[in-house]
């Protein structure tokens, strides 16, 4: 157990810890948004969660960075990883191009969210960070990437 907290094993763990909030959070901010229609604490809602899951991507991009260090001098591990690092950025600037958007509109007191273009831009976004969630699993279970365990 006192292995556990080592800071190397922290490191190691982060983007595991962190992943998973953009995924939850922007999914379900695109759907509030989609059925809010009139009711404005639903927009406010999505609006935070936007807000949330997009630092969350952010997060989980730098820990993905870091996560991906050790593998760095083997090219087929590095091949694999890759695609999945790409969408990861793409998925990241989709989200914090509608986020800054989204919080300019509001500045004017208006709501971009739920209009015709941020949802074609946000179900964009939310392919983007579906593909980038599933080949991140597959670098765990088909690839064994940051895995010491056992499979039967
Ligand atoms: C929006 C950003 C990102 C999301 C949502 C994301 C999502 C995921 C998911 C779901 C996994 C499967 C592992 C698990 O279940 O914990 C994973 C693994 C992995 N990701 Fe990402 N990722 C992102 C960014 C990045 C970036 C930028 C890199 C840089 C190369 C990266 C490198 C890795 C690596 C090396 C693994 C396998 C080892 C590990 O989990 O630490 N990820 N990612």
């Amino acid at each position: 157990m006192s292995d556990f907290f080592t800071f190397e094993n922290m490191i190691n763990h982060a983007h595991g810890a962190t992943n998973h909030f953009p995924i939850a959070l922007l999914f379900v901010s695109v759907i509030l948004d989609a059925v809010a229609g009139k009711r404005p604490y639903l927009r406010s809602t999505a609006w935070l969660l936007l807000v949330l899951g997009t630092l969350g991507a952010i997060a989980a991009t730098v820990t993905g960075l870091v996560a991906h260090l050790a593998y760095e001098d083997d090219p087929i591990l590095l091949a694999a990883i890759e695609p999945h690092q790409f969408l990861a950025f793409g998925t990241t600037a989709i989200f914090a191009g509608l986020a800054v958007w989204r919080w300019r509109s509001l500045r004017r007191s208006s709501d971009v969210g739920g209009t015709l273009p941020y949802l074609a831009i946000a179900l964009v976004g939310l392919a983007v960070l579906g593909v980038t969630g599933f080949l991140g699993g597959n670098l765990v279970s088909e690839w064994g990437i940051g895995v010491s365990g056992v499979t039967r």
